[in-house]
């Protein structure tokens, strides 16, 4: 016994940093992949799917998609959803990230009609995944809302939170029974930034500044969040037992240098990119991030800005079981710089003197935004946790882009999600509370305005084959490893 004492000392210490490499992943660690309806499913107008404002898009301006392309059929998953699934299983993977296309089931926008075909596809998928113990995670809204919604104003119409509620209330209905992981909206900013000003509605022309409409956009879509919260809380979680929270893009924004304006200008760009949705849910006080408010002001005195009520403010504060985090990337921040041409289009554009880049030597994917940057899970989650009274995260989203082609080898991919885990296992040796993590994505998709010259798949899709066949990649391979032994092999 002794001897065996001994010899695992030696062990230990001649192959520390070995040992140390191979930090390992808890077992009640979820590892999944995650995907969007129009990005994947195409049927766009099968079996009695409605038309949403993607497909009204892409059909009227194809000239806003690089390659002037669609979701009509996409990867086809509508009708090749039993592969998806296969897939989930070869990587090994513990849970499917997925969206609900409102369209589908509900085919007006509103809840008086439901269409059966759409609720049997979603069923099927779910009862797919059950059958081998891959739990499903369902957005209910990526982006693609129906185009009867967007006509009567979309976000910037009041009564979209009603709308929203009685479309949250037929998901839970329908498939909360074996859904117990529900997120409300993916990416708010995105929602509020850029989907509203892509699918122009006539409001967005009567309202010229993006910094009211942004608003105007956001506090509808938190109050629509924290009634379908309340309502899942109140109505279904006592016979369903799940959870539901949000997902918000949080990338890593860093002050470039210690001077004094870098330093403010990163804070303001924290709280225009994300606190603007994250802090009315996730901080004590509740309501939009002050400072940030005041700097649009300071700038624009004549601006008139959107705000919660002191009941909405009350009413929003704390609506998540957990804080979805999307997150891909990292800019440092300079306050004495003139913003030229943003990577994200956003209301920081409006302060001006608030630029970002990302730092050269960085690894650059295909996609303009997206650069390797060290260790920014952690750096983003820590920051979130003290700001925030930490929460639970998942990481419902993590990726790499590369252009379009056969990219079987994908070593840059295979380098990003490794540098990702060490990151993840960084904060999960910090104490913080994560619970997650979904590879963006399952498979090669509709990248939105970058059509199919975008790759972010761990399997590639051919889209010049009617089938869609899908193929693994290496990163594939190294994630379905990493999955299956709860650490990052070299
Ligand atoms: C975030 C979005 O949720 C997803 O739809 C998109 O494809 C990825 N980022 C990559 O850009």
């Amino acid at each position: 016994m002794k001897l065996l004492v001994a010899l695992s000392l030696v062990v230990a210490t001649c192959f520390g940093s070995t040992v140390r490499q191979q930090r390992r992943f808890p077992d009640d660690f979820i590892f999944g992949a995650a995907t969007s309806s129009y990005q994947i499913e195409g049927a766009w107008n099968e079996d009695g799917k409605g038309e949403n404002i993607y497909d009204y898009e892409t059909h009227n301006y194809p000239e806003g998609i690089a390659d002037g392309s669609n979701g009509d059929i996409a990867a086809d998953s509508y009708h090749n959803y039993k592969r998806d699934v296969e897939m989930l299983r070869e990587l090994g993977v513990d849970a499917y990230r997925f969206s609900i296309s409102w369209a589908r089931i509900l085919p007006t926008g509103f809840a008086d009609e439901v269409n059966p075909a759409g609720i049997a596809y979603y069923n099927n998928l779910i009862d797919e995944m059950l059958k081998y113990n891959i739990a499903p995670l369902v957005t209910i809204y990526h982006w693609d809302l129906p185009k009867t919604l967007q006509d009567l104003g979309g976000f910037l119409n009041p009564e979209f939170v009603d709308w929203f509620e009685d479309y949250a209330r037929v998901v839970f209905e329908n498939f909360g029974d074996r859904v117990k992981k529900f997120i409300t909206f993916n990416e708010p900013r995105e929602i509020c930034i850029v989907t509203l000003m892509d699918t122009g509605s006539d409001v967005k022309d009567k309202l010229n500044s993006k910094a009211v409409t942004t608003y105007l956009c956001a506090k509808h879509l938190l109050v629509a969040h924290a009634k379908a919260y309340k309502l899942y809380d109140q109505e279904f979680r006592a016979k369903q037992g799940g959870e539901c929270g949000i997902t918000i893009s949080v990338n890593w924004f860093g002050a470039a240098t210690e001077s004094p304006e870098d330093i403010v200008a990163a804070e303001l760009r924290r709280q225009g990119e994300w606190g603007l949705f994250a802090h009315p849910i996730f901080s004590a006080e509740g309501g939009f991030p002050k400072e940030f408010g005041e700097a649009l002001i300071e700038k624009n005195a004549s601006l008139v800005l959107a705000d919660f009520t002191h009941e909405e403010k009350a009413f929003i504060r704390g609506t998540a079981d957990f804080f979805g985090v999307n997150h891909y990337t990292a800019s440092l921040v300079y306050g004495n710089k003139k913003q030229t041409e943003s990577f994200l289009p956003s209301i920081m554009d409006e302060l001006e003197y608030n630029y970002m880049e990302p730092d050269d030597n960085w690894p650059a994917a295909a996609s303009s935004w997206l650069t390797l940057a060290p260790d920014s899970i952690f750096k983003t989650l820590s920051h979130l946790r003290t700001l925030y009274n930490d929460p639970v995260f998942y990481i419902t989203e993590n990726g790499w882009s590369t252009k379009n082609g056969l990219d079987l080898f994908d070593d840059d991919r295979v380098r990003y999600y490794r540098a990702s885990m060490e990151s993840l296992l960084n904060s999960l040796d910090a104490g913080i509370k994560l619970k997650g993590y979904m590879a963006w994505s399952l498979m090669d998709n509709f990248e939105w305005s970058a059509g199919y010259t975008e790759r972010f798949g761990l399997y590639h899709v051919d889209f010049s084959d009617p089938a869609r066949t899908r193929t693994p990649k290496k990163s594939a391979f190294v994630y379905k490893h990493i999955v299956k032994h709860r650490y990052v092999d070299y």
